[in-house]
């Protein structure tokens, strides 16, 4: 059986919950070994031990992504145990709501933080592994709030806007130097994961059509799924995107393009 992927070693930051969950689960599915990181530990375990009893290749790794000492361990641990590092999704992400003029420089720059912060340590650890094998591909997750603005999500926008153009300095630079690496960062609109739902914490009758509403801000009327986004992930991950870099992929059911 062949994948898209296969034998290809990938890492992903935020992997036991929504995104890099169902990513983690698309990439083993098309044969890539998977080391899922998080800083949720049982959830991060309890997937790996899922995706082993399908009989994939994973291993789980503690890794917060604003520490820099935590990225080299955890490369290095991968290095070790399969060779070399081919893929990284740098998904981990927060995503919380601080009207502007409220905002507490600390509430700021947790979220730029581990947004911003993580996405670019994550990226230099990897790029560093990934030389050594001649190659890789990077796929940082921001946002559509990475393009547009909107009120209270100020923090949020600045990290995912950060990400976006951190995203394409980093793919010229790695052009630059002929290093055979790829960078591209994803926007998603409203996906149904648990960093979105969490917000309906009324009644159930309430939360339906909260969850409508804002479903139907999507042109196409809908929230979209996280296997759709892996999808994306995974396209830039295979060798089927090997003349894309420094790119930005919008998934947001039209969202930005009223
Ligand atoms: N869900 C959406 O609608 C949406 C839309 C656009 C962009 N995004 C982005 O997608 C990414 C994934 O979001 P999601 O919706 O899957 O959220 P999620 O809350 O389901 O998953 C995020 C994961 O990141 C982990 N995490 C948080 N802080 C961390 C840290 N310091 N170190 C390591 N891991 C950490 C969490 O434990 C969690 O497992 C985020 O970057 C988010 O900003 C999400």
């Amino acid at each position: 059986m062949s994948g898209r992927i296969d034998g290809k070693v990938a890492l992903i930051s935020g992997g036991a919950s929504g995104i890099g969950l169902a990513t983690a689960e698309r990439f083993a599915d098309e044969g890539a070994k998977v080391a899922v990181t998080d800083i949720n530990i049982a959830k991060g375990q309890e997937l790996v031990t899922e995706l082993r009893e399908k009989g994939h290749d994973a291993l789980f790794l503690e890794l917060d992504v604003v520490d820099a000492n935590s990225w080299r361990a955890v490369v290095g641990k991968i290095q070790e145990e399969w060779g070399r590092l081919d893929i990284l999704l740098n998904s981990a992400g927060i995503g919380r709501a601080h009207p502007l003029l409220e905002m507490t420089l600390e509430e700021w720059r947790q979220t730029t933080s581990i947004n911003l912060d993580g996405t670019f340590l994550g990226t230099q650890a990897a790029i560093r592994a990934m030389k050594d094998n001649n190659g890789g591909s990077i796929i940082n997750i921001s946002s559509v709030l990475g393009l547009i603005g909107l009120p209270n999500v100020s923090a949020y926008a600045a990290s995912k806007g950060g990400v976006r153009l951190f995203t394409k300095a980093a793919a010229m630079e790695c052009a630059e130097l002929e290093l055979n690496i790829r960078v591209n960062s994803v926007h998603p609109g409203y996906i149904e994961t648990p960093m979105v739902m969490r917000r309906f914490n009324k009644s159930e009758e309430q939360n339906a059509i909260d969850i409508k509403e804002l479903g139907q801000q999507h042109p196409l009327g809908r929230l979209g799924q996280r296997e759709e986004v892996a999808g994306l992930v995974l396209y830039l991950a295979s060798d089927e995107a090997s003349f894309i870099t420094g790119s930005e992929f919008v998934i947001d059911g039209g969202y930005t393009a009223k």
